[in-house]
């Protein structure tokens, strides 16, 4: 055809009538690589109908077949890993083992939605009346999960395949109807995703997928009436939705400054070990699923702050394992690739020139060709800094020198941020209570942060979300409780 992509509604993949379409410039080339189609309002209204629609019928298909299908889901995002990947490489430059990586782990997440779905909306509540004063045993009440409609799930160009399976599972366990709207860079990807669900076979209109202009149908989406509930990860976009939307449940992850306490007692190897990995999001060869992204993930480690005593030994650790990073295309597997798009990379760029300006200590020089910016370690940081409290999103790290754990909890918590944080030391009672004391959805004990394994509740505090992820934390959110109650004579 025209070389543009279809966006998909009611089980077929259809042209917009806009006659428009929007590039997806490859970070690497900075070059348009794929086109998708710039939808009108009028087509969103159209698929929305359509969920809503498709929905009430998929509320009464047995729950077993829903899994049944969810698992078929599954295993087709598997085998087309290799497509998919190809996509990723191309659109957000992820390197190539680790696009495939996240097909994998998004067909594990479904089927693991699957199973958990038949497990916990498999069972209700009986309760009896007489618990509460001046009751008699006269009424029964029984309790259920029911789906709430039609979702809108909209994720960031990071995981624009694993994090849009982590709202689609859940959302069609519970019964519920999909409108997925991807992000643009990786919006081919999910197509691709998307064509999966299509040939497992789940009914017409019970999932969408709609591409275009943010300007054009964002607000359009968000606030459509037919919506029920939005499940969103991204930026500040996520700050401006939950002003304007109406009286439905949001689920929002939104980022984080993820700090990285070491205290004296550490273990500096494994301390350093993890710093490159969270902070320049190098892949963790004992886990499968973290991978290469360079910084570009909202539990990257994005402040080190580090006790003054083993602050030299810690820093020379860490630029140790950086000098062995490679850096390059995604297509050569390279841990560093670039970064998603030139603004961002002048960003990114923005952030370091200020630390520069203000005295902060280089352990590598700032090098950058396009979108690719070398990884570099900022010592000396000071709060006057903006990377002493900006995200980002890119592989730049800076080191904050502190005298007591409290002025590391201190900074983490004057952070707007409050997703996840991590402390190192070989002593558990201190772990413990600076993870109570640490401001943020989760604290990680001697590891960086991650979001997985992708069943552990995830969720931030303060501008980092609202409501909490994770598998089983998806399926309750995106369900209601529905009673009726037998009043006996
Ligand atoms: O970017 C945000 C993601 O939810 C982080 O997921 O910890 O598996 O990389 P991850």
């Amino acid at each position: 055809g025209d070389g543009v992509f279809k966006y998909y509604s009611y089980g077929e993949w259809k042209k917009s009538s806009s006659g428009k379409s929007v590039p997806i410039i490859n970070p690497t080339t900075r070059q348009p690589h794929f086109k998708v189609q710039a939808c009108t309002q009028e087509e969103v209204d159209k698929l929305m109908e359509e969920a809503k629609t498709a929905q009430k019928s998929w509320a009464k298909t047995p729950l077993w077949k829903r899994a049944e299908l969810l698992h078929k889901a599954a295993a087709l995002l598997k085998e087309h890993k290799v497509p998919i990947a190809d996509c990723l490489v191309k659109e957000i430059a992820k390197p190539a083992k680790d696009a495939a990586t996240e097909a994998v782990r998004s067909g594990d997440l479904v089927s693991y939605c699957a199973e958990e779905g038949v497990r916990i909306l498999g069972e209700g509540k009986f309760l009896v009346s007489d618990s509460f004063p001046g009751n008699e045993r006269t009424k029964y009440c029984l309790t259920s999960k029911i789906p709430l409609g039609v979702i809108l799930a909209i994720p960031p160009f990071n995981y624009p395949v694993n994090l849009a399976v982590s709202k689609i599972a859940p959302a069609l366990i519970a019964g519920n109807s999909i409108v997925l709207k991807p992000p643009t860079q990786g919006a081919v990807a999910a197509l691709h995703m998307v064509h999966c669900f299509h040939l497992a076979g789940f009914p017409e209109g019970l999932i969408s997928c709609v591409t275009g202009k943010g300007s054009e149908i964002g607000d359009f989406l968000t606030m459509h009436p037919i919506v029920n509930c939005i499940s969103f990860t991204g930026g500040d976009t996520g700050i401006s939705i939950s002003k304007k939307v109406g009286m439905i449940p949001l689920q929002m992850e939104l980022g984080g400054k993820d700090a990285c306490i070491i205290l004296e007692d550490a273990d500096l190897d494994l301390a350093a070990s993890n710093i490159v990995k969270g902070g320049f999001s190098y892949r963790q060869h004992k886990s499968l699923y973290v991978v290469s992204s360079c910084g570009q993930r909202c539990t990257a480690v994005k402040v080190v702050l580090v006790m003054e005593s083993v602050a030299n030994a810690l820093v020379e650790k860490v630029k140790a394992k950086v000098a062995k990073l490679t850096v390059g295309p995604p297509e050569d597997d390279c841990d560093i690739t670039p970064v998603v798009t030139e603004s961002s990379a002048n960003f990114i760029e923005g952030l370091v020139m200020d630390a520069k300006q203000k005295g902060a200590t280089f352990c590598q020089e700032y090098k950058r060709e396009g979108n690719l910016i070398w990884p570099l370690l900022l010592d000396n940081v000071r709060p006057d800094m903006r990377i002493a409290w900006e995200e980002p999103f890119g592989p730049v790290l800076p080191v904050i020198r502190i005298t007591s754990a409290e002025e590391g909890i201190h900074h983490c918590n004057a952070s707007n941020f409050g997703l996840q944080g991590c402390v190192f030391t070989r002593d558990i009672n201190k772990a413990i209570l600076i993870s109570d004391a640490m401001e943020t959805g989760t604290v990680q004990i001697n590891s960086a942060p991650a979001r997985g394994p992708d069943h552990f509740p995830f969720q931030g505090l303060k501008d980092s979300g609202i409501g909490s992820q994770g598998i089983t934390n998806s399926i309750n959110m995106m369900t209601k409780i529905k009673t009726t109650v037998i009043n006996l004579p």
